[in-house]
């Protein structure tokens, strides 16, 4: 029988492509939202006032959960903090209290999670799953995400986190944002440009999503990103290359950028090279370890 899948937070960019492929693999795949639908396949739920409509766990014999709000949306104010931990740690609980509570349970919770558990550290060092977590706002904020993921492994729920890179996509994500100044002819590296830029192609992730769920020993964390180490020098020269554009201006200095974003430039300054070898010791092969693949099959490059 054909297994159902329930995507929390499943509205979003990573969430449609990963529906997309289920649903094409034969999944029964169904959303939970904050946005009442009556569509037969979404289901509402409100961690700020705890309420989750108790047949979307029924219905999951798979969680995943990629819920949270957008860390890159406002400035970093204490309250924005405050809902970019909540967001992810308070929706993380509420499935799991929900889940604890429901007489038929999910065979498997899979979470997103992000490479900045590491820490913005600019260092030389690949960084691996079992390496120790950051300390910085968005390290610790990761870091309680992936404690609250791991209380399913408390009820035997086979449990998986994802760490993911920046997705890229030809539509959507950072990728169609960081073109705007390139195809302006103003392109040109952020800050020292030398900090590494782990990314991971959106229908690479997608697989991804749908290997852990068919490979069922998986049951760890596993970094998502390309096995390919890209600077942000490197990237923003493919990205006027591949749209023909000059690349000379001198780069963005970094005080420009924290006066611009604040506290939140953390993500464009820094970031780590990522290595992706435990989950491709698993068997998981990237069909897209090339940024410049992903540049020249972007349709609106073009
Ligand atoms: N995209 C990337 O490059 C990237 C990189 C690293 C990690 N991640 C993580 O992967 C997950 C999915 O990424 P994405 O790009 O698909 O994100 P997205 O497009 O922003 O979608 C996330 C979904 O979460 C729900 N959501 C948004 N704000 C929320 C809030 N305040 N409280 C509860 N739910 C909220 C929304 O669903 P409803 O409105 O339907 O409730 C939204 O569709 C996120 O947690 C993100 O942090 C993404």
């Amino acid at each position: 029988m054909n297994k159902n899948v329930l995507i929390a937070g499943g509205t979003g960019f990573v969430g449609k492509a990963i529906s997309k492929l289920l649903t094409e693999k034969g999944y029964n795949v169904a959303l939970l939202s904050r946005t009442k639908s009556d569509k037969k396949n979404t289901y509402f739920w409100d961690y700020q006032t705890g309420i989750i409509e108790p047949e979307s766990i029924e219905f999951a014999d798979i969680i995943i959960n990629l819920a949270g709000e957008n860390i890159s949306g406002k400035r970093w104010s204490k309250k924005q903090k405050q809902k970019i931990v909540e967001s992810r740690v308070l929706t993380t609980n509420l499935l799991f209290e929900q889940t604890k509570k429901s007489i038929k349970k999910p065979i498997c919770y899979i979470s997103a999670s992000a490479v900045g558990y590491y820490g913005n550290t600019n260092s030389d060092k690949i960084f691996i799953e079992e390496d120790k977590p950051g300390n910085d706002f968005l390290a610790n904020t990761v870091y309680e995400w992936e404690k609250s993921a791991d209380n399913f492994k408390t009820i035997n729920i086979r449990t998986v986190k994802l760490r993911l890179g920046v997705v890229l996509s030809e539509k959507e994500g950072a990728l169609p944002k960081m073109i705007i100044p390139v195809k302006l002819g103003i392109g040109s590296p952020i800050g020292s440009g030398k900090q590494f830029m782990p990314w991971i192609e959106i229908n690479d992730l997608a697989r991804m999503f749908l290997f852990v769920i068919e490979n069922e020993n998986l049951n760890s964390v596993y970094n998502a990103v390309s096995p390919q180490q890209i600077n942000n020098r490197d990237f923003m020269k493919s990205l006027a290359k591949e749209l023909k554009k000059p690349f000379f201006f001198p780069k963005i200095p970094s005080f420009i950028m924290k006066l611009f974003f604040g506290e939140m430039s953390q993500i464009l300054l820094t970031g780590n090279k990522i290595s992706s070898e435990k989950i491709q010791k698993e068997g998981f092969v990237f069909n897209c370890n090339d940024v410049n693949y992903v540049l020249k099959n972007s349709k609106f490059i073009r």
